[in-house]
């Protein structure tokens, strides 16, 4: 789970800079977002202070994986990218994936297998088995694992949330 910014170099410098301010274009869960950021603000911490906490802050060195959202469809570490790199990009988070009410059937599958303990991981380990089940929609177990290897959950054995990631492929068959 390694951020790119292939490509992205016209589109963050384009953004301007007054009294070493910046204002960020992107789109969060759908929604048009201008974020008034420092320079060296990173995604995350972009994304908590405008309310997106589903996205957790751990290691903050890109090496835990509670800190994933989906950039462009792709599982990234928001610690690791700076919040100005996703301008005009697709950012999804947790908050955009279901609610209470109506859950994503990600987040039913996690639920009904157990796979969710405190929590602090799950919003990581939903949005790469997102990103995974998005481009494979029937994974086997090592494509499963390897997804979900950027994730460290102290609470389980892992077991159960690759289960989880199963059972929402099933039933979305
Ligand atoms: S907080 Fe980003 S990888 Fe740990
Ligand atoms: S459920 Fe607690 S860290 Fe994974």
């Amino acid at each position: 789970m390694k951020p790119s910014n292939k490509g992205r170099k016209s589109a963050v410098a384009a953004i301007k800079v007054q009294d070493g301010w910046m204002t960020v274009e992107t789109t969060v869960n759908g929604a048009r977002q201008s974020w008034k950021i420092r320079p060296d603000d990173f995604l995350l911490d972009a994304l908590r202070r405008e309310g997106f906490k589903g996205a957790k802050k751990g290691c903050e060195t890109g090496d835990c994986g509670s800190c994933a959202v989906l950039l462009d469809g792709k599982a990234v570490a928001s610690c690791l990218l700076l919040a100005a790199q996703s301008q005009d990009r697709e950012i999804t988070t947790i908050e955009g994936l279901g609610t209470p009410s109506e859950p994503h059937p990600l987040q039913e599958a996690f639920v009904d297998t157990g796979g969710i303990q405190c929590g602090f991981c799950i919003p990581g380990m939903i949005l790469s088995a997102k990103a995974l089940l998005d481009r494979t929609p029937s994974p086997t177990e090592a494509e499963i694992r390897r997804a979900l290897d950027g994730v460290l959950c102290r609470c389980t054995g892992y077991v159960k949330q690759v289960q989880a990631v199963k059972l929402a492929a099933e039933r979305k068959k």
